[in-house]
């Protein structure tokens, strides 16, 4: 019998978002998303069970203190998978992105934990069954078992069954990501916090679940027909959307920093100098710029040495 597993997942970047929840225990989103995976940036974890009084977890070799926010949340996530209460376990997590800084580590590090659970304990489970489980650790991790393009199905059934993600199989070799590094420091508010407090107080959520569900399809189609200019703008105003609705709920939660809103401006002008290049957002300041291969030189010319991923060469 194993002792040992291990699991490296990607992170992946949302094209069209989830924010809210219909159950907030299983992680059930009140819409469907769609993500690209960034191949090399993502978690790499480690898992044996030990003889201990508690779990042992460590994130980039520090061991972490029980009461630790992100070692809590991850035994209790493993308290899922226990034989018996006083089976532990040692975690060791290498991230190749910092920690909460709106890159989605949470994701990666969800789904290279359940691809560690399930080396450890030879469940050989297939992507969809993986995609279920770390589901419960982080709702975006579903999307982070796939290279590519990943589809999250919202779901229907109140045992979350049915919502789960999978590959979107089409490649797409010109597509490129820009990182836009405003501030990478923790950020201020959890995305599991902000979108429950956005479900509970902001009046313009409202709309947001029928939008996404909508871009979420606009984007798919996008994908498969390679439509760059829908996909980039669907993504784009969806990402906004996304921030409206953060900005409207009380007390208000604004991840933008001065920097991202200059960042915004430029993509804006190089766009009107008929440039294809759009932008997403999630929870932190960061952009995440969108463009094809052929615009590499304008974006850099115009955001000088960022970090450029090619998801389908990379
Ligand atoms: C803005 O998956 O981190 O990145 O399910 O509570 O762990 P929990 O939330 P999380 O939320 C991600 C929000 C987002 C959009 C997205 O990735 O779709």
């Amino acid at each position: 019998k194993k002792t040992q597993g291990t699991g490296k997942a990607p992170v992946n970047i949302a094209l069209s978002k989830y924010w809210g929840k219909r159950d907030i225990e299983l992680n059930l989103p009140l819409n469907g998303s769609v993500s690209i995976s960034l191949p090399g940036l993502g978690t790499e974890t480690e898992i044996s069970l030990i003889e201990a009084a508690e779990d042992k977890v460590l994130l980039n070799n520090e061991p972490l203190p029980a009461e630790h926010a992100f070692a809590k949340r991850v035994s209790k996530f493993l308290d899922l998978f226990r034989g018996g209460d006083n089976q532990h376990f040692a975690i060791n997590t290498y991230n190749s992105v910092p920690t909460a800084a709106g890159l989605a580590s949470s994701a990666s590090g969800y789904a290279a934990l359940v691809l560690a659970l399930n080396d450890l304990f030879d469940w050989q489970l297939n992507g969809q069954q993986l995609s279920l489980l770390a589901r419960l650790g982080s709702g975006s991790a579903s999307r982070s078992l796939f290279n590519g393009f990943a589809l999250w199905h919202k779901g229907e059934n109140e045992n979350g069954l049915d919502s789960f993600a999978e590959a979107i199989d089409t490649k797409w070799p010109e597509f490129c990501i820009g990182l836009v590094e405003v501030d990478i420091k923790e950020k201020p508010l959890s995305s599991t916090q902000g979108m429950q407090n956005t479900v509970n107080t902001c009046d313009l959520y409202q709309a947001w679940p029928e939008q996404a569900n909508r871009d979420m399809q606009s984007i798919i189609e996008a994908i498969q027909t390679k439509d760059f200019a829908a996909l980039g703008k669907t993504a784009e105003h969806n990402a906004l959307s996304m921030h409206a609705t953060m900005i409207a709920t009380w007390p208000p939660i604004v991840y933008w920093q001065a920097e991202s809103v200059t960042a915004m401006h430029k993509v804006w002008q190089l766009r009107e100098q008929g440039i294809e290049i759009f932008f997403t957002m999630d929870a932190g300041p960061n952009l995440k710029l969108l463009f094809l291969e052929k615009q590499k030189p304008a974006i850099k010319q115009a955001f000088g040495d960022i970090r450029i991923i090619e998801p389908f060469k990379d």
